[in-house]
Parts: C-alpha cells; sequence; structure tokens
C-alpha cells in the first residue's frame, strides 16, 4: 500500500509537471491564435471579437494567479506537511489556521474557472460567427480551448477530489500527533498520580 505521504507527494508533483505547465502552454497558444485573428480582423475589430479578447485576458490572469497560489504556497505547505509526518518533524509553520482555510479559497476560484470557461466558450462562438466563421484559425482556437477544458477538467478533479482532501486528512493527524497532553491544558486534569490514589 502506498504511504500517504508519498502519495500526496506524488499527487503535488504530477500536477506541477504535467497539469500546471500543460495550462500555461494552451494559454499561451490560444493568446497567439486569438492575436492572429484580431490582426485578420478589420481595422474597426467587430464588437465580439473584442469581447473574446477581453474575456480571454481575464480568465488568463486569474487561472495563472490560481496556480502561482498553489505553486508558491498551497502545494510547498502540502510538500511540508508530507515531510513532517515521514519524518516525525513538527507541523509546518503557517500564515493560516488550518489548510482548509485556502483549500476553501482555492475550491471557490476553481468554481470560478469552471464559470469563465463557460463564459469563454460562449464569447468564443459569438465573435466566430462575427468574422470569418470558415476560418482555419477559429478552428485551431476551438481545438486549443478544448483541449483546456479536458485538461483543466482532470486537474480540478485531482486537487478537488484527492490532493486536498488528502492533505487536510494529513494535517489534522500530524496535528492530533503534536496535540499536548490534557494534563497541560487542565491544571485541575487528573494526573497519573492522582488516578492511582
Ligand atoms: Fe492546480
Ligand atoms: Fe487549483
Amino acid at each position: 500500500m502506498t504511504r500517504p505521504t508519498t502519495q500526496l507527494e506524488e499527487l503535488v508533483t504530477c500536477l506541477l509537471r504535467t497539469h500546471h505547465v500543460t495550462t500555461r502552454i494552451l494559454l499561451d497558444e490560444a493568446s497567439l491564435v486569438l492575436a492572429a485573428i484580431v490582426a485578420s480582423a478589420p481595422r474597426r475589430c467587430p464588437a465580439p471579437i473584442t469581447t473574446l479578447r477581453r474575456t480571454f485576458a481575464y480568465f488568463r490572469d486569474d487561472l495563472l494567479a490560481h496556480l502561482r497560489t498553489e505553486e508558491r504556497a498551497v502545494f510547498p505547505y502540502i510538500e511540508q506537511l508530507a515531510l513532517a509526518l515521514a519524518s516525525g518533524g513538527d507541523p509546518p509553520r503557517a500564515v493560516f489556521h488550518s489548510l482548509t482555510s485556502p483549500v476553501q479559497v482555492m475550491r471557490n476560484e476553481q468554481e470560478g474557472t469552471r464559470l469563465a470557461m463557460s463564459r469563454l466558450d460562449a464569447d468564443f462562438l459569438a465573435a466566430r460567427r462575427a468574422h470569418r466563421p470558415q476560418d482555419p484559425t477559429w478552428v485551431e482556437l476551438a481545438d486549443i480551448l478544448e483541449r483546456l477544458a479536458v485538461d483543466l477538467a482532470e486537474h480540478v478533479r485531482i486537487e478537488q477530489d484527492e490532493l486536498f482532501p488528502a492533505a487536510v486528512a494529513a494535517e489534522e493527524r500530524l496535528s492530533r500527533l503534536h496535540a499536548p497532553p490534557p494534563s497541560a491544558l487542565d491544571p485541575h486534569a487528573p494526573t497519573l498520580t492522582m488516578r492511582r490514589r
């Protein structure tokens, strides 16, 4: 059986090396294709294309900020949790009281990404209808957005269904292991000596 700490490390590594990399590559590709579409549009760009550009810029910026938060704060903390459990060391220090707080923020942001993806799809269809819908660049952009949606679905599934629950459980286990004995918290709690009498 895989040790829980190894599982945490493997999940973080998988997310960083595959899904975070893929997301950035596909966002860059979509930016380039979208720029080509804008360049081929008439001087006065059709309004739906301007809207698509804006929607995509918000989507990309929010998603990249989400990845950075995970890479700089959430994942390093989870890796330290795994290390502490494996080595018997102290729980890692954090600016938050419990991992459940940043995990809830990540879940909220992922829901925001899901909604933004729907908006992006709708704006894509409107923009394509407005300007040379048979142009191959639209087909290319549709393919990139489809690959991004498929990859994001698996990315979010791993985080929400596997990594976050396992990391929260690991943090709880570690805090139980390092919890002070009841006598250290309550001066009136019976000691072993008192109980023997
Ligand atoms: Fe992620
Ligand atoms: Fe995420």
